[in-house]
């Protein structure tokens, strides 16, 4: 696939197949993280991989699925991720201002995940407290984001902005919609 198409061929999945992943993919995915445009090349950033059923079933009630839907959308059972990356800050390399590294690393974790097949959810909306005490992360770690992983038993299409609302719903087929705006729109002036 042309690589333009790959990079809009992704879609945030929600839900996941049964399947597990390996310590060794994870590690991949974070490589990618590892290598992304960092500010100053501080490279703060630190990851906490969780390749175990058991360990990720114990985050699953700590992170919040697709706001939009309010619980309609929650991954039941036998969909839930089957992987997780924790995304920290170690705050003895940098202490604020992590925060635009993160886009550039969890970007390229995601894509290098898609690149296997594995889909991705970027989760922002999680108990922090409670998932730093679970996966004992040290004091000098602070948790930013989580990002949910499994191979996709989900569809999710993109499409046009309607009533000038950016929602995401649950389409007539089924398929969660998420609108995006348009080249057109974004793109303001060329010179
Ligand atoms: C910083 C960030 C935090 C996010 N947090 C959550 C979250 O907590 N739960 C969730 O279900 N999706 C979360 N998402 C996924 C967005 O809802 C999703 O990217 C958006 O709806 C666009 O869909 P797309 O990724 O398929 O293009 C997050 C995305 C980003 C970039």
């Amino acid at each position: 696939m042309d690589f333009l198409e790959f990079i809009k061929s992704r879609r945030t999945i929600r839900k996941f197949k049964d399947e597990p992943l390996t310590a060794e993919q994870l590690k991949r995915y974070i490589d990618a993280a590892r290598v992304a445009p960092s500010a100053a090349n501080i490279q703060p950033l630190k990851y906490i991989a969780v390749a175990s059923p058991d360990m990720s079933e114990k985050i699953f009630p700590l992170v919040k699925w697709a706001g939009y839907l309010a619980g309609e959308y929650n991954p039941k059972d036998g969909e839930h991720p089957t992987a997780y990356i924790a995304v920290c800050a170690d705050t003895s390399i940098r202490q604020s201002g992590y925060d635009v590294d993160m886009g550039a690393a969890v970007e390229n974790m995601i894509l290098a995940a898609l690149a296997d097949g594995v889909g991705a959810c970027w989760m922002g909306s999680i108990d922090h407290e409670k998932i730093s005490e679970l996966l004992e992360i040290p004091d000098n770690l602070k948790l930013l984001n989580m990002v949910a992983l499994g191979y996709p038993s989900e569809t999710p299409e993109e499409t046009y902005i309607k009533d000038d609302s950016i929602k995401y719903y649950i389409g007539e087929n089924g398929n969660l919609q998420i609108p995006k705006r348009s080249i057109d729109d974004v793109l303001i002036k060329t010179f």
